[in-house]
């Protein structure tokens, strides 16, 4: 029995949509296990770019069934979307995509929700893709949602009613006002929801374990990074669900015993979109660099994402909290061209003390990163297909990251595309 999982190890966006579809081959099961259409996963093949945000990174492999697990929440609207525009590849959603009854529903006066509450912050603004994952997770665990399964019940639109007259009251609280026209959101809306039908709406968590008994491999798909996690990211600037591996446990409805590798993916240097602390961030023309070349704009919000040098701390902390066995470093290509490049290996606090450990938040804003300074390489990467083959300065690189982490790192991504991908023994 085997499940393996692939989780983000920074701030989102490592490029775990990517790592998921050229590890898809492998498995029999791709499935989803939270986050929502926050979530923005990038995939390139022959020469096609696609961005899924609620559809698992498998969808592209005739073999693989995918599942969206009940630790997601479902905009049907953006699931409808994401439907569409798969329409070239007559991809069978009825056989091959598998939705659990018990995913939550964001509706749309989640949305409003999400948005009044972020503009009530002003400055202090989480920076929310603004997709309602929040107030959905609220409602969640105020044991108030409602779910997949919700919709085929005589008392949906009771229900949906019940629901969506409290959130209009809610939204008197605000004292920032925001426009919207309820009946076009909601028409979109109900329009949608016959696209969930599309696919089998299961008991996933029935159906993976039983797929398991049979012997077949389930590769779970994070979203958002561990640095995102409700409980152990920058809290309060996190999102609402436990991006980190015990939430494929409860997203899928999977015990631990059953879980064999972690796969940590991580970028050769550190991005964040939205706000909050970010120890190594680079206000500076690197940072720029680093953002030009890496073409770092948010998958689902095209926000500039911020953008700074690796940071060892950070990272180890993610890799104890998942308990990751193999790393997957992605982006390499991306320091080609730098001298020097630097790698934070520990914190320097306001009153001078050393630390190596991602402080509570409260502490982490006034902490300074301590860098280690190795040497960059000048040449183009992008075409190597044999780790043997990296220069030297990049070996080098690799072997510090895999020392201070103490974890191998088993895969390096050097572009986009799914032939961009090198396999370390
Ligand atoms: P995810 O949310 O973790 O799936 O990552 P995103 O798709 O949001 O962001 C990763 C971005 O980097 C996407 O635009 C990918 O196409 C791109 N990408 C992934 N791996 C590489 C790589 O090794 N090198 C380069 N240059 N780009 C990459
Ligand atoms: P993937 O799966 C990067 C960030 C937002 C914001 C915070 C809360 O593509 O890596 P939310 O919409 O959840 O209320 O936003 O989390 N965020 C992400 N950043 N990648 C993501 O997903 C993200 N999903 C949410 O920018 O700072
Ligand atoms: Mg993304």
């Amino acid at each position: 029995m085997i499940v393996d999982l692939i989780l983000g190890l920074q701030w989102g966006d490592e490029g775990k949509g990517k790592i998921v579809d050229v590890l898809t081959k492998s498995y029999d099961i791709i499935a989803r296990f939270q986050g929502g259409p926050n979530a923005g996963h990038t995939l390139k093949f022959d020469g096609n770019k696609h961005i899924l945000h609620t559809i698992p990174s498998g969808i592209f492999h005739s073999d693989a069934l995918n599942v969206i697990g009940n630790g997601v929440v479902i905009d049907p609207v953006i699931f409808k979307k994401e439907i569409e525009n798969l329409k070239s590849y007559n991809i069978d959603f009825s056989s091959k995509l598998l939705l659990s009854k018990k995913a939550h529903l964001i509706l749309p006066t989640h949305r409003l929700l999400d948005a009044a509450s972020e503009k009530s912050k002003g400055k202090g603004k989480i920076g929310s893709t603004l997709k309602g994952i929040g107030p959905t997770y609220m409602d969640k665990t105020g044991r108030n949602g409602i779910r997949v399964g919700d919709i085929s019940q005589p008392n949906w639109k009771e229900k949906y009613s019940t629901l969506s007259k409290k959130h209009l009251k809610m939204l008197n609280y605000f004292n920032s006002k925001i426009d919207f026209n309820l009946k076009a959101l909601e028409d979109e809306f109900f329009k949608s929801l016959n696209s969930l039908k599309l696919c089998q709406i299961v008991d996933s968590e029935y159906f993976i374990n039983d797929s398991l008994k049979k012997g077949k491999k389930v590769l779970a798909e994070g979203a958002q990074g561990s640095l995102l996690d409700i409980d152990f990211g920058t809290y309060p600037y996190v999102t609402s669900s436990n991006t980190t591996a015990a939430g494929a446990c409860t997203g899928l409805g999977i015990a631990p015993n059953k879980i064999n590798d972690v796969f940590g993916v991580f970028k050769a240097y550190v991005t964040r979109v939205g706000s909050g602390p970010f120890p190594t961030e680079l206000n500076n023309k690197d940072g720029e660099r680093l953002a030009n070349i890496g073409k770092e704009f948010g998958s689902t919000t095209g926000r500039k994402r911020r953008c700074g040098w690796i940071d060892l701390v950070a990272l180890k902390y993610a890799i104890e909290i998942n308990g990751v066995t193999k790393l997957i470093m992605m982006k390499a290509d991306v320091l080609s061209g730098f001298e020097k490049i630097y790698a934070c290996v520990s914190y320097k606090t306001s009153d001078g003390k050393i630390i190596n450990h991602f402080p509570y938040d409260s502490g982490i804003n006034g902490i300074e990163p301590v860098y280690k300074e190795l040497d960059g390489w000048m040449d183009e990467i992008t075409e190597i297909n044999n780790p043997n083959s990296l220069p030297i300065s990049l070996k080098n690189y690799i072997a510090f990251i895999e020392e201070a982490l103490e974890t191998p790192i088993k895969i390096i991504s050097l572009g986009p595309d799914r032939k961009q991908t090198i396999y370390v023994n």
